[in-house]
């Protein structure tokens, strides 16, 4: 399929989206948000696809938040389609996508480019990344997530401090503080990506699917995630890839998941 604001690369079981809009350093406007969602979906429907490495084009920015240029212009109504479009499609999407997406934070993740390495289900940087949610000097708070996120990753003590003073954490910070998992110079960025997806490949996809799910239980209102867990539990023992990868142990060799 051919997109206008991404590029996407197969590399094995590893699927790779690079967001490309580098004179507005990747600043996500609706028809990236709109790519981005059918490249994610394309990606997960993929029985090829294990995980996908989420990425900016250049040295200087994984995404620079929103496009200002396209909501600057809106009111109320078109505010909350926005964020509440956005939400549904891309940020949600991925958060809930049964296929680990790892960001490759290359730069500036600012804004709605932060709420995107959030949504993903991990994140690594480059020593060089900034991150923060800026919008409120632009008279605006983060919609595409943020306020939830970054409060499940950081606690709220930080996340206040970053939303309200509008500030940016270098990359370092960043890992002290559990927003992202590792930090590595910018030309291995993305072989550090690569090496933690290649991983990710070896193991079960069913079960990995079911971990997800699991996991992300714990930020469900409503939901109880020990009983998410026990359902999904069981449902690996219906799985082809139980039945592999537990004969693989017992048989003493590497298990095949197809
Ligand atoms: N939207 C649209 N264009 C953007 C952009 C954005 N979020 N961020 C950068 N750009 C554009 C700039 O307008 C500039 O374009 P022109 O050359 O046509 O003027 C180009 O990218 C390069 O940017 P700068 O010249 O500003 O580069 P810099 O190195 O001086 O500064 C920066 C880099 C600190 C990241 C700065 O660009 C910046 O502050 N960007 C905005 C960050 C921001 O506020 N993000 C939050 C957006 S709101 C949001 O995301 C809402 C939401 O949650 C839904």
């Amino acid at each position: 399929m051919a997109y206008e604001n991404i590029t996407t690369a197969q590399e094995e079981r590893i699927h790779i989206i690079t967001i490309n809009r580098p004179k507005q350093l990747n600043a996500l406007n609706k028809a990236t948000i709109k790519e981005l969602h059918e490249a994610m979906d394309a990606a997960n429907k993929d029985a090829s696809t294990r995980a996908i490495i989420l990425t900016g084009t250049g040295e200087k920015a994984f995404v620079a938040g929103a496009d200002i240029k396209e909501f600057s212009g809106y009111n109320v109504e078109q505010g909350q389609e926005l964020a509440a479009n956005g939400q549904e499609i891309l940020f949600n999407f991925v958060h809930n996508l049964p296929t680990p997406v790892i960001a490759a934070v290359n730069g500036f993740a600012l804004g709605g480019g932060l709420e995107l390495a959030m949504a993903s289900h991990m994140r690594v940087a480059s020593d060089n990344a900034k991150l923060g949610l800026p919008e409120v000097s632009l008279g605006v708070i983060p919609g595409y997530g943020g306020t939830q996120r970054l409060t499940q990753l950081v606690g709220r003590g930080k996340a206040m401090e970053l939303i309200t003073t509008a500030g940016m954490i270098g990359a370092e910070e960043a890992q002290q503080w559990g927003l992202v998992n590792h930090v590595v110079a910018q030309d291995e960025l993305m072989n550090l990506a690569r090496k933690i997806a290649s991983k990710i490949c070896a193991n079960s996809g069913s079960a990995i699917k079911s971990a997800i799910k699991a996991v992300n239980a714990n930020f469900v209102d409503g939901l109880n995630g020990y009983n998410v867990e026990i359902t999904e539990f069981g449902n690996c023992f219906g799985t082809e890839e139980f039945k592999e990868g537990t004969s693989a142990f017992l048989e003493k060799r590497k298990p095949d998941f197809k």
